[in-house]
């Protein structure tokens, strides 16, 4: 394992108030999004929506990162460059979504357990050798009447600690993202205590597997009511119970907490992003940044509905939403950016 380099690398993708773009939707759930817009479900489709994407002039200046999908990594764009190289010279830090999917967990009804660790190894070792420096492994949490049960957060804890230890022996940074679902009606309070209870069981089993902290980063929900919830809280109200959940089981060795976005509208999240920051960014010892897939590429994709025409319009609205995320993570953001 080379340390420094992972260190750097996990350093790099937090640094300059830049964060990630999440654009590694799996085909279906790619499809999924398209369909709801109109937009054909076919690979050319999704080839040219990311062409869109990594094409979009200035990206770097706010995104730092970009996680693909490993059907994109074997497309190019209409020149012939392929998406490796476009993500790279772009300034963006090329990276990939390794996990297999959450799949149902037997004898758990409505909970779910990620595969993908068969394998793992030599796909890592190829994506080294293409050039991609990060991963991801996202692990999913639901809520509900009795769930989520200790079998599922431990399962998923030890598959994302299994999978960082192979992240970290290829030379990949590992985010690690356990997410705990918006979907219920629970209170914000239930989701403070089940994220605190999916974290500690997270950071034991990267201490089990002997993860190096510093060379890796945490890609955690907010903690946030549920989307049924009756009782919304307030943007303050979610800045202050997240960093409170955070401090008590995010080590200060890891670089940066990059947010997942989670189904939040794109003003939400950075609205509540940007609170986090103004309110306690200079005593943390990790940056808050965000690696956002809805929340940066919403209202792009709804400009762009599969037609070239829209091209420069639906990469001015993803320029303006990314950068509306770098400007939460200064604590400088203003809902009426979202208006230009
Ligand atoms: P959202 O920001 O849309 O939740 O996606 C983040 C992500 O990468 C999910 O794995």
């Amino acid at each position: 394992m080379n340390e420094k380099e992972l260190i750097e690398t996990a350093k790099s993708l937090v640094s300059n108030d830049k964060g990630i773009l999440a654009m590694d939707e799996s085909n279906p759930t790619c499809n999924k999004r398209f369909a709801a817009l109109g937009i054909q479900q076919t690979e050319e489709a999704r080839r040219a929506y990311r062409e869109m994407i990594v094409t979009t002039p200035g990206l770097s200046k706010s995104i730092s990162g970009a996680i693909l999908y490993d059907e994109t990594i074997r497309q190019h764009l209409t020149n012939g460059t392929p998406f490796i190289k476009a993500v790279t010279n772009a300034g963006i830090i090329p990276g990939i979504k390794v996990d297999g999917g959450a799949k149902e967990m037997a004898g758990h009804p409505g909970e779910k357990i990620s595969e993908g660790l068969d394998g793992l190894r030599d796909r890592l070792k190829e994506y080294a050798q293409l050039g991609l420096r990060f991963a991801k492994w996202r692990a999913v949490i639901a809520m509900g009447k009795d769930i989520p049960s200790v079998a599922c957060i431990e399962a998923n804890a030890h598959a994302l600690a299994r999978y960082a230890a192979l992240c970290q022996e290829a030379g990949l940074v590992p985010i690690v993202e356990p997410e705990v679902i918006m979907e219920g009606d629970h209170t914000m309070q239930r989701c403070f205590e089940v994220t605190e209870q999916v974290l500690k069981m997270v950071f034991n089993q990267l201490y089990k597997q002997g993860v190096m902290l510093e060379g890796m980063l945490l890609k955690p929900n907010m903690v946030l009511p549920g989307l049924a919830c009756p009782h919304q809280e307030s943007v303050e109200g979610v800045a202050d119970a997240t960093v409170k959940c955070f401090l008590r089981v995010v080590p200060a060795a890891v670089q940066g907490i990059t947010f997942l976005s989670g189904g939040q509208s794109p003003e939400l999240a950075a609205a509540r992003l940007n609170a986090m920051n103004v309110r306690f960014k200079s005593h943390l010892p990790w940056a808050l940044a965000f690696s956002f897939a809805r929340a940066i590429q919403q209202p792009a994709m709804e400009i762009w509905q599969g037609k070239e025409t829209n091209v420069p319009q639906a990469q001015k609205a993803l320029f303006d939403q990314a950068l509306c995320n770098w400007e939460a993570r200064r604590g400088e953001y203003n809902p009426k950016m979202e208006m230009k």
